[in-house]
């Protein structure tokens, strides 16, 4: 039998002067922010998953309850698709599991970088010989447009976790009609984390533990080996709370005492208690989202939800 291998594909990777100069204006803004985007170096990405093990964060734990609980009601109801497209994929297990109950022909892992999918995808072939998987390297937080080179067959979008909490609601809605262009013909396959009470919410992003803050400060440390920038973690508090108005929990980093940072080119000045907005993360109403998919161009939209309501997954066609 012929050895199939990962096919892999690096598309318009940003230029480390561009990624530079997009940081160092978000940074000289007012109030100062920057693209969650940048969490997710290579110790980022190892905090990220440490966070997914806390008590306390109960969205990955949620989720999962729910594909578990319902997984066989939702393959009944499955698009035909042979193409599932990943979307954030990382180490492609959550898509894993969906390969037999929803007959996965070709898997296609997307993420920002092809560096991050080549090993999960050399192991994942050799569990699944026969199976076509293609990597692409691709930044869609600002657009997403598919590499033709994935064929043009139905597709089943993937976008699991509540990734989708990252965008505002209007950024959502642009996602998802982008999102629906991609897959029409087929379907998207989402996991919303769903607004509840802030004594359950605001300890999910400020754990005890303070795994969640690593996270966040360690933003601090990537941003310097982009930037050259000197922040000094000494410096700097996570802050993380839930923001009623906007259903959203906000994080930021703040200084702790008034400060300057350096970088070649420039600096800024920071007061005692001045903050940079590092994260939003947005909760939605299951009938709101429901909405939006609706709004987006989306039909048949079902939901699942666990036992306390606290997430949802959503499936719809395209
Ligand atoms: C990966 C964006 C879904 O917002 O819950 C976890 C990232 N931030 N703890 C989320 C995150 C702080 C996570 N998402």
């Amino acid at each position: 039998m012929a050895v199939r291998s990962p096919r892999l594909i690096q598309i318009g990777q940003e230029q480390p002067a561009s990624v530079r100069a997009e940081l160092l204006r978000g940074l000289a803004a007012q109030p100062a922010s920057t693209s969650p985007k940048y969490l997710y170096d290579a110790l980022g990405s190892r905090l990220f998953a440490a966070i997914t093990e806390l008590d306390e964060y109960y969205l990955t734990r949620t989720e999962a309850a729910i594909f578990a609980r319902h997984g066989d009601e939702i393959a009944l109801h499955r698009p035909r698709a042979a193409t599932l497209v990943d979307l954030g994929a990382g180490n492609c297990e959550k898509a894993a599991r969906l390969f037999v109950p929803f007959g996965v022909q070709r898997y296609v892992a997307v993420d920002i970088s092809v560096d991050f999918l080549r090993h999960s995808l050399e192991l994942l072939q050799r569990q699944h010989p026969a199976m076509e998987l293609v990597g692409v390297g691709l930044d869609f937080s600002s657009r997403l447009e598919l590499p033709t080179e994935i064929g043009d067959e139905p597709r089943l979008l993937f976008y699991p976790g509540s990734s989708i909490g990252n965008f505002t609601p209007d950024q959502a809605f642009d996602f998802l009609r982008q999102v629906q262009g991609e897959c029409r013909g087929g379907g998207l396959l989402i996991g919303v984390d769903l607004v509840k009470p802030v004594e359950v919410l605001e300890p999910a992003y400020d754990d005890p533990l303070q795994v969640t803050a690593a996270f966040n400060r360690n933003l601090l440390l990537h941003i310097n080996r982009l930037t050259g920038t000197d922040f000094a973690l000494a410096d700097w508090r996570h802050v993380a709370f839930y923001d009623t108005a906007h259903s959203r929990i906000e994080m930021h980093l703040e200084a702790l005492r008034a400060l300057t940072v350096r970088w070649p080119g420039g600096e800024r000045r920071f007061a005692a208690g001045e903050r940079i907005h590092t994260e939003n993360s947005y909760k939605w109403r299951a009938e709101d989202f429901a909405a939006l998919l609706a709004n987006a161009g989306f039909s048949a939209i079902r939901r699942w939800t666990d036992e306390r309501g606290w997430f949802a997954v959503f499936l719809a066609q395209a």
